[in-house]
């Protein structure tokens, strides 16, 4: 089997050739994204690999079927970037990793949200220019304040048992809910109107896009932080820009953005980047961002690589695809 791997960082190649020892594949390591500009360059694979970002829209599941490509092997949970079901309808089947490390994803949640509410980034930009004055960096505690976890699948629940541990209530959403200890489900409206800090867990669907907009920041409270690890288009940018510069919101962190797709992974600092509203955003003393990074600890990136290649044998093997998105 041959695979074409998009969207290659050095981190991604040292843990798929390891991985690979045991399987033998031939693996073709391509730096750019793939798009309807890149799709040719999967000539004579057997399997795609695409990532986040790259674009798995009909145009270039065209490319890929009329190159002789079988497989789309994606190499991530989400698949809101993939046209599954039109490559379903050309014989292509798309396969991902549905879990990986949710531990990963839910611990980075609270490290960005901790670095927001202690303030540690000013922090640690002013003791390495040796100025060890407090003024301005009084956070809050998070003991006892309302957490509100909107999606309770693998990486919400992973988000539950330590926000448990730091003695916060927890609120919780969910289209499908089921019993958590602990956990007081509620409707999203509830939910934003009571929690002290709002987490995204839930994927990106055509029902949910902006699903934190003007009118349902204003419902939360203005002293509320928001954070989302999920997908950046769960957020509308530009409402929670302008909610910021209001005051209507306590902070933000975000580890997606939904124009992320051809900056994220990105170096720009010779240039900087075109994007205003992201631009702003990273302006504002009370937003972290980081570049969709929650996936990225060791245990991760050896399942990924690990539950790709063997997604890859089972369909070379003509089994049943255990992690089929159907
Ligand atoms: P999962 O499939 O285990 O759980 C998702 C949960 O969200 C389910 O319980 C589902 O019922 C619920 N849900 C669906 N629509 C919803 C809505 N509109 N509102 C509230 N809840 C809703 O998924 P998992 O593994 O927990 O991952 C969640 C998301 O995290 C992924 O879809 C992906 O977008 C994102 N992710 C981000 C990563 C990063 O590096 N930042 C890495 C991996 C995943």
């Amino acid at each position: 089997m041959k695979i074409a791997l998009f969207d290659t960082k050095s981190y991604d190649k040292a843990h798929f050739d390891e991985a690979n020892k045991e399987y033998g594949y031939e693996i073709v390591y391509y730096d750019p994204s793939l798009n309807r500009d890149t799709a040719i360059l999967a000539k004579g694979a057997d399997v795609v690999c695409p990532f986040v970002n790259c674009t798995v829209d009909k145009d270039v599941i065209d490319i890929l079927k009329r190159e002789g490509v079988r497989l789309i092997a994606m190499r991530s949970a989400g698949f809101n970037n993939v046209d599954y079901r039109y490559a379903l309808s050309v014989g292509i089947p798309v396969v991902r990793v549905p879990a990986y490390s949710p531990h990963a994803v839910a611990e980075h949640s609270f490290a960005m949200l901790l670095a927001l509410v202690r303030k540690l980034t000013h922090a640690y930009v002013r003791t390495r220019e040796f100025n060890f004055s407090l003024s301005g960096l009084v956070g809050i505690d998070l003991y006892g304040k309302t957490m509100g976890i909107i999606g309770t699948g693998k990486i919400g629940r992973c988000a539950i048992d330590i926000a448990k541990g730091f003695g916060m209530r927890i609120l919780a959403y969910d289209p499908y809910p089921s019993a958590i200890d602990g956990v007081e489900f509620t409707d999203l409206d509830t939910l934003l109107r009571q929690s002290d800090v709002v987490s995204l867990y839930c994927p990106l669907t055509s029902e949910n896009r902006h699903l934190i907009n003007a009118k349902t920041i204003d419902d939360m409270k203005d002293t509320a932080y928001l954070i989302n690890t999920s997908r950046g288009a769960l957020i509308d940018s530009e409402a929670l820009l302008e909610a910021l510069k209001e005051r209507k919101l306590g902070g933000a962190a975000l580890d997606v953005y939904e124009e992320e797709a051809g900056i994220f992974y990105t170096d720009q600092s010779d240039e900087g980047i075109a994007d205003d509203t992201l631009a702003r955003l990273i302006s504002m003393p009370n937003v972290l961002i980081t570049s969709h990074q929650g996936y990225l600890t060791r245990e991760a990136l050896s399942a990924i690589s690990e539950t790709t290649l063997s997604n890859v044998r089972e369909f070379e093997e003509g089994k049943e695809l255990t992690n089929q998105v159907k």
